[in-house]
C-alpha cells in the first residue's frame, strides 16, 4: 500500500488566506477548496502519540510527513471559533491598561492567516499591531525553518569557541581572548580567565549568552515552537498545552527534550518560553475550554513551518544584476549577508520558485520540489522511516547575518515602561520585494525609504547609497523587487504544473498547488 496515495489532494488547496472547516460552514455552503476537510478534533487524530500509533503527530512526521505539513497549513490558516476557545487573548474582556503587561495581547484575530496572509493563501506578511506603542509590523514566515537551523548551528559554533577559550585559560592559567566568528559573520570577542569566568562586554550583536535568536524583530525568541505557542496565546487567545516546553521549563526539574521537528531544546544551555497551561485539565483563560491547542497542533505547526518553503526570484536582467553588485560597493552586504549554508538540514523537503514565464502560467513563477529525506527500511525498524537526509544547504539570498544592530534614531522603538529598544536584527530581504510598508513598524513606505532611513551602524552604507546616481540607486530597488513570496496556491509546481493553454488554468480542482504528497510516494504498510 502506497501511505500517502490519498495525498494527491494538494498541501494548499486552500483558496483564501482564512478558512473555515466544513463542519462549521456545512456541506451544503461548501466550495471546492475553500474550506478544510477536517474537524479540529480530526486534525488532533490521536494526539501527540510516538512511531507506532496510527493517526498521531509523530507517527505522520515520521511516516507521512506530507501529511503534517498539511495539517500545519491548515491549522495557519483555519478560523477559530469561540467554541474551540478563541479569546480572550490576555485581559478576560480585552479591556486593562495597556502600559502596565500589555494587557491588550497583540491583536484580535481569529487565524494565524489573518495577519499573515499576504499573497492570499500563504504563510506572508500583512497586519500591524500595538504590541509595542509604535507598533510592530507582521513579518512573512516563508523559509522560517532555515532561519531556525542557521541561528542555532550558529549559537553552537560560538559556544564551542566559549568553551575552546575556558579549556585554553584554565589549561594556560592566564586569560585567553577569542574572536567569535560563526558563518564567517563576526560577533565581536569574548575574554576567558582561568577561573572559569567570561569577559563577554565586547560581544557584539548578541546577549552575552552567545545565543542567536532569530525571531521577533528584536531577536527574541529562539524557537518556532515557542512562537507558534506564544502567537496562539497573545493573539488569539488560545492555550496550547505542550509537554515539551512545560518539561524543559519544569520550575523544579527541568529535562532536555527533542521536539518531533528535531529541534533540541536542552535547558542546562538555554531558558525558553513556559506555555500558557500544563496540565490539559487546567482552564487558563476561564473560558470553559480546556486543552484548546493540543500537543499534536503545536507538533503540526513546528513541522510545517520547519518545512516552509523559501521566498523565490522574480525576473532578472542586467539591471537587476548591476543592482546587486552596487548592494556590495555600498556595503550593504555586511550585514545582509547574501548566502548562508547550514551544515545538517532538517527539512523533508526543499521548494526552488524561480522566474519561468513559459512553466509558471498563474504567475510566470515556477516551483521545483525536491526531496531531503532518506527512507528508513523496516529491517532496521518494525516500518518504514521517512527521515531527514541532513545534508548541507546553501540558504541563497537570504541576506542577513542575524545579528542586532543599532542603525540609529530613526529605528529606535518606544516601550511602553518608557524604556527604548535600540537594536534590531538585521531584517532578511528575501521576499521583501512583497512585504512593503517596510521596517520593524511598518514607517517606512517603500524600499527607497526604508534605505535611506539606515543611520547609526549603517550610517556609511546608506550614505554610499545616498550618493549613488539616481538611475543606480533604482537598480538596486529594482533587484530587491526581484526578491519575491508567491502564493504557493497559484504558483505552477513539478508536483502540479496546473494546465497549460486550457480554458480554466485556474479550475480549483486542477489547480497549479504544491502537491507535496506527490513527493513522499514510497511504499508503507497501515500508514492509516
Ligand atoms: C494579530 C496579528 C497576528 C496574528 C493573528 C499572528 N501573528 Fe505572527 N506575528 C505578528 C507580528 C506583528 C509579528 C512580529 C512580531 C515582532 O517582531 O514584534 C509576528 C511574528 C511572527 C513570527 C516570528 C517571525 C520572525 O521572523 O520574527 C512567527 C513564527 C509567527 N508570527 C507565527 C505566527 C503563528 C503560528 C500564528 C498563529 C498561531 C501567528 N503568528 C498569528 C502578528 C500576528
Ligand atoms: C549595519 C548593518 C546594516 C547595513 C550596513 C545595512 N542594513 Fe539594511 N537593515 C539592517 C537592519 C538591522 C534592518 C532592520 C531594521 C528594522 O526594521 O528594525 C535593516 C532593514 C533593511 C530593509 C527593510 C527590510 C524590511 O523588510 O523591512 C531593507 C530593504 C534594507 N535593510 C536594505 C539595505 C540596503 C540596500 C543597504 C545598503 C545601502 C543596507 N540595508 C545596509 C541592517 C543593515
Amino acid at each position: 500500500m502506497f501511505a500517502t496515495a490519498a495525498l494527491s489532494l494538494a498541501v494548499a488547496s486552500a483558496s483564501q488566506a482564512q478558512l473555515p472547516d466544513y463542519s462549521q460552514i456545512g456541506p451544503a455552503n461548501s466550495v471546492p477548496g475553500g474550506q478544510i476537510n477536517k474537524t479540529l478534533q480530526e486534525s488532533v487524530g490521536t494526539g501527540h502519540g510516538d512511531e507506532v500509533t496510527p493517526g498521531s503527530a509523530v507517527y505522520l512526521i515520521k511516516r507521512d510527513p506530507a501529511r503534517s505539513i498539511r495539517r500545519g497549513r491548515q491549522l495557519f490558516q483555519r478560523k477559530f471559533t469561540l467554541r474551540q476557545g478563541l479569546g480572550p487573548r490576555v485581559s478576560p474582556d480585552s479591556s486593562g491598561d495597556i502600559f502596565m503587561n500589555r494587557q491588550f495581547g497583540a491583536g484580535i484575530m481569529d487565524s494565524c492567516a489573518g495577519c499573515h496572509g499576504r499573497p492570499r493563501g500563504s504563510a506572508g506578511a500583512g497586519g500591524d499591531v500595538v504590541t509595542r506603542p509604535d507598533s510592530r509590523d507582521a513579518p512573512h514566515l516563508f523559509g522560517l525553518g532555515l532561519q531556525e537551523m542557521l541561528a542555532d548551528e550558529m549559537t553552537t559554533e560560538l559556544r564551542a569557541t566559549r568553551a575552546a577559550a575556558l579549556a585554553e585559560a584554565r589549561q594556560q592559567g592566564r586569560s585567553a581572548t577569542r574572536e567569535l566568528r560563526t558563518k564567517g559573520i563576526r560577533f565581536g570577542r569574548i575574554v576567558a580567565r582561568p577561573n572559569g569566568s567570561v569577559d563577554t562586554l565586547q560581544v557584539d550583536g548578541v546577549n552575552a549568552d552567545l545565543r542567536v535568536r532569530p525571531f521577533f524583530a528584536n531577536g527574541g525568541t529562539v524557537t518556532m515552537r515557542e512562537f507558534a505557542i506564544g502567537a496562539f496565546k497573545a493573539e488569539m487567545g488560545l492555550e496550547a498545552n505542550d509537554a515539551i516546553l512545560c518539561a524543559v521549563t519544569d520550575p523544579n526539574n527541568p529535562q532536555t527534550r527533542t521536539s518531533p521537528a528535531g529541534f533540541v531544546f536542552d535547558p542546562s544551555k538555554d531558558l525558553y518560553e513556559r506555555p500558557p497551561v500544563c496540565d490539559v485539565d487546567e482552564d487558563g483563560d476561564n473560558d470553559g475550554v480546556r486543552n484548546e491547542i493540543d500537543m499534536a497542533l503545536v507538533d503540526h505547526m513546528e513541522f510545517y513551518l520547519l518545512n516552509y518553503f523559501k521566498p523565490g526570484t522574480a525576473s532578472a536582467d542586467s539591471r537587476t544584476r548591476s543592482g546587486l553588485a552596487l548592494m556590495n560597493v555600498a556595503l550593504c552586504t555586511t550585514c545582509h549577508v547574501q548566502n548562508l549554508t547550514i551544515q545538517k538540514d532538517r527539512r523533508v523537503a526543499d521548494v526552488e520558485t524561480v522566474h519561468d514565464p513559459v512553466r509558471g502560467i498563474f504567475n510566470r513563477l515556477f516551483a521545483t520540489a525536491s526531496t531531503r529525506f532518506v527512507v528508513q527500511p523496516p529491517d532496521s525498524q518494525p516500518f518504514p522511516q521517512i527521515l531527514p537526509q541532513g545534508q548541507s544547504f546553501t540558504v541563497a539570498n537570504f541576506f542577513s547575518d542575524l545579528k542586532r544592530h543599532d542603525l540609529g534614531p530613526t529605528f529606535h522603538e518606544r516601550e511602553y515602561d518608557g524604556s527604548m529598544v535600540t537594536e534590531f536584527l538585521t531584517e532578511p530581504l528575501w521576499g521583501v520585494g512583497t512585504t512593503a510598508p517596510y521596517g520593524h513598524d511598518g514607517r517606512s513606505i517603500n524600499l527607497e525609504e526604508v534605505i535611506l532611513r539606515h543611520g547609526g551602524e549603517a550610517q556609511t552604507s546608506r550614505n554610499l547609497f545616498a550618493a549613488l546616481p539616481s538611475d543606480y540607486r533604482r537598480r538596486v530597488v529594482e533587484y530587491l523587487q526581484t526578491l519575491v513570496l508567491f502564493p504557493p496556491d497559484d504558483t505552477a509546481s513539478t508536483l502540479n504544473p496546473g494546465v497549460p493553454d486550457s480554458a480554466t488554468p485556474q479550475d480549483p480542482t486542477q489547480h497549479g498547488s504544491i502537491n507535496l504528497g506527490a513527493l513522499f510516494q514510497i511504499p508503507s504498510e497501515g500508514a492509516e
